[in-house]
């Protein structure tokens, strides 16, 4: 049976680059040969640093800090190596109010008071908003240790933050003394020419964005090569709590070889088909299910968002869905009091262009089932 998964960000397996990727391994391991002898060190390979510091320098127009940028296993294991050095049990968090589940589950696992702030699905979080949320957590006698963000293309709704709400954002955290985390696990994979604004890490003048990056979302998850970038100050703390010796550097050399050569080709190959298949799925939600429902229109990342109507049985559209193998992610998954909301999310890249259509008729149809 054919499988619709819909479920997980993960790139297109169509395009990943198998052939490009021996050829940077020969190349790489060559050049860097017995040096992989060694710990690569808490900071990681060089190469790959720099690297992503170019990737950087091509989106925003000012290059990473090399020795500013920590490798981790994937962007995951930064996101744990952060939170842990800054976040104890009863420390509030302020994060979006629907936010990616792995940074929801960690937070949780960390004993985190989480504090949601809304989200609306194009322009980001809301700024008055958290303005009223911080003035009532001061009012409480509650300093929030950070906020996390994902400012590009949103895990789950797909919002992208305006970069009026980012300087706001910034003002705020100056404001009332916050730290950052800024989490582009989603940058550069853009639908559209000049998607996203200028980062908060490149905005900021007080030192207080630590900025996150991954591999994952325009390669691979199964690479596991992420980052950090942050200055000496917090970076000294973060590194005190890691003990792995580091990421692989025979990945990093690879992943590096492959992206000096091949970043705007293999961006612009990927994203063209990631775009083809997220319009694959609006086109047969448009034909099948517009009187139902509503969804986002993704300017570029993974994921489509979708509100269900109110008399949705979840159980009963994910019982009826899984007959024919479509997976798709349920909304109260991604929200910060796991609230039951009658959202789900689809990832598109990963399903098959071709099983789309076929995939996406039979969701709507099991949620034209589901409704009570
Ligand atoms: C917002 C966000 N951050 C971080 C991650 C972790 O990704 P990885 O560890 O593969 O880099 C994900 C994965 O889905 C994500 O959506």
């Amino acid at each position: 049976m054919k499988d619709f998964a819909f479920t997980g960000g993960r790139p297109d397996p169509g395009t990943f680059p198998t052939e490009q990727l021996i050829e940077a391994s020969a190349k790489a391991l060559r050049q860097i040969g017995g040096d992989l002898v060694n710990y690569p060190g808490e900071n990681g390979n060089q190469s790959l640093r720099e690297l992503a510091s170019k990737r950087f320098e091509r989106r925003e127009g000012v290059a990473l800090p090399v020795d500013d940028i920590s490798l981790t296993s994937g962007s995951m294991q930064s996101l744990e190596l952060i939170l842990r050095t800054f976040v104890k049990p009863g420390d509030t968090v302020l994060t979006e109010e629907l936010v990616y589940s792995g940074t929801l589950g960690l937070l949780r696992y960390l004993e985190a008071d989480i504090v949601g702030v809304p989200v609306d699905y194009v322009d980001g979080m809301d700024m008055t908003a958290l303005e009223q949320q911080l003035e009532k957590l001061k009012t409480d006698g509650k300093t929030p240790k950070l906020i996390y963000v994902t400012v590009n293309h949103q895990n789950p709704t797909g919002a992208i933050l305006t970069l009026e709400r980012r300087k706001r954002l910034l003002e705020l955290a100056d404001q009332f003394d916050l730290l950052i985390i800024e989490d582009d696990c989603y940058g550069d994979i853009d639908f559209i020419p000049n998607a996203t604004p200028d980062a908060l890490y490149k905005l900021d003048r007080s030192d207080r964005v630590i900025y996150i990056a991954t591999f994952s979302k325009i390669l691979g998850a199964g690479v596991r090569q992420g980052y950090f970038v942050t200055s000496a100050h917090y970076r000294q703390q973060i590194h005190r709590g890691r003990w792995d010796a580091g990421t692989s550097g025979l990945a990093s050399v690879i992943v590096a070889q492959f992206f000096n050569d091949h970043l705007d080709e293999h961006l612009a190959i990927t994203n063209a088909v990631v775009k083809a298949k997220c319009q694959a799925v609006i086109d047969t939600l448009s034909a099948n299910a517009s009187d139902l429902c509503t969804w986002t229109t993704p300017r570029g990342g993974l994921f489509l968002w979708i509100d269900l109507p109110q008399r949705t049985d979840l159980d009963k559209l994910q019982k009826l869905a899984g007959r024919k193998s479509v997976g798709f992610s349920r909304g109260s998954a991604f929200h910060c009091r796991n609230e039951p909301i009658k959202s789900i999310r689809l990832a598109y890249a990963y399903c098959a262009l071709d099983d789309i259509e076929e995939g996406i008729t039979y969701l709507c149809h099991a949620i034209r089932d589901a409704q009570s």
